[in-house]
């Protein structure tokens, strides 16, 4: 599964990118995230705040797109939307081909569920829940029996390097612990995009680290992730850097190392 964008098309390829992965957004694999000039207003009148501008984002299978900007500049509004947890004021969000615009309420409900996986900036993790409870949630929601999904809570537990804190309850766990356990909670089951808004705000920088390499190999098995970050160090986990100003994109950058963000000609 994770491979088969990456194979080669029976159209012909140009003699240089033939034997070498493409690089500018990897236009040979399938898109898992479209935004066509993806526009939100909030508010009329004196009090309109266009929240976000004609962005047109391509996110495929394989890869991991920052978003950076000061704040207010529009970054969890283009995440809520692109998760279909907002609706846009005009413009369109495709998830793996289908417009989350032309979805009954119950089918985005669906979308969000099975193929979006969430990784909020506080966390949101249910209070009256443990933490293998709040990972399997999802799952049970989707029909898994409960007997799998703790199954799948527990790995996904272990994946993120916490199998100590399953029963444990989100006060009883550290900020770090509970951003990761709601890290396992957007990766669990097959998620095609995952989306985080500064995954790593709370945690020190070891953590943080794993954090992203989590998302990380997530995106190399196939999916296609955004994350919201503002610290350049882990923006360069990314394969691409968009930059949001006022709810415009106003650049974008490969993200091959911290060094390519500062080396001329990086942002164009
Ligand atoms: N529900 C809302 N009602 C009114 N304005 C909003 C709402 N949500 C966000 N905004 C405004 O939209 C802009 C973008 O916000 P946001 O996407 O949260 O930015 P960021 O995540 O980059 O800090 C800000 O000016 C913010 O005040
Ligand atoms: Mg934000």
């Amino acid at each position: 599964m994770a491979d088969t964008g990456r194979q080669h098309t029976d159209a012909p390829a140009s003699p240089t990118t033939e034997d070498t992965p493409s690089e500018a957004g990897k236009p040979d694999l399938v898109p898992i995230l479209e935004l066509r000039s993806l526009t939100r207003v909030h508010g009329s009148g004196v009090a309109t705040v266009n929240a976000l501008r004609e962005i047109n984002l391509t996110v495929r299978a394989g890869e991991l797109v920052a978003v950076m900007g000061p704040s207010g500049s529009g970054k969890s509004t283009l995440l809520t939307l692109a998760g279909g947890l907002d609706t846009a004021t005009s413009g369109q969000v495709l998830v793996e081909g289908v417009d989350l615009g032309s979805l009954s309420r119950s089918a985005l409900a669906r979308v969000r569920r099975n193929r979006v996986g969430y990784v909020f900036q506080d966390y949101n993790l249910i209070p009256a829940l443990t933490a293998a409870e709040n990972v399997s949630l999802p799952r049970e929601l989707d029909g898994a029996s409960t007997r799998t999904a703790r199954r799948e809570a527990l790995a996904a537990l272990e994946e993120i390097g916490l199998p100590e804190v399953a029963d444990r309850f989100p006060d009883e766990m550290s900020g770090g612990q509970q951003q990761r356990v709601a890290i396992a909670r957007a990766l669990v089951g097959d998620r095609r995009l995952v989306l985080a808004d500064e995954p790593t705000g709370a945690l020190d920088s070891e953590t943080g680290e794993s954090v992203l390499a989590l998302l990380r190999s997530r995106c190399d098995a196939g999916a296609g992730g955004v994350m919201v970050t503002h610290e350049p160090r882990f923006a360069a986990w990314a394969d691409r850097v968009v930059f949001l100003r006022d709810g415009m994109m106003v650049d974008e950058a490969a993200g091959n190392g911290p060094e390519s963000l500062l080396s001329p000609g990086a942002l164009r």
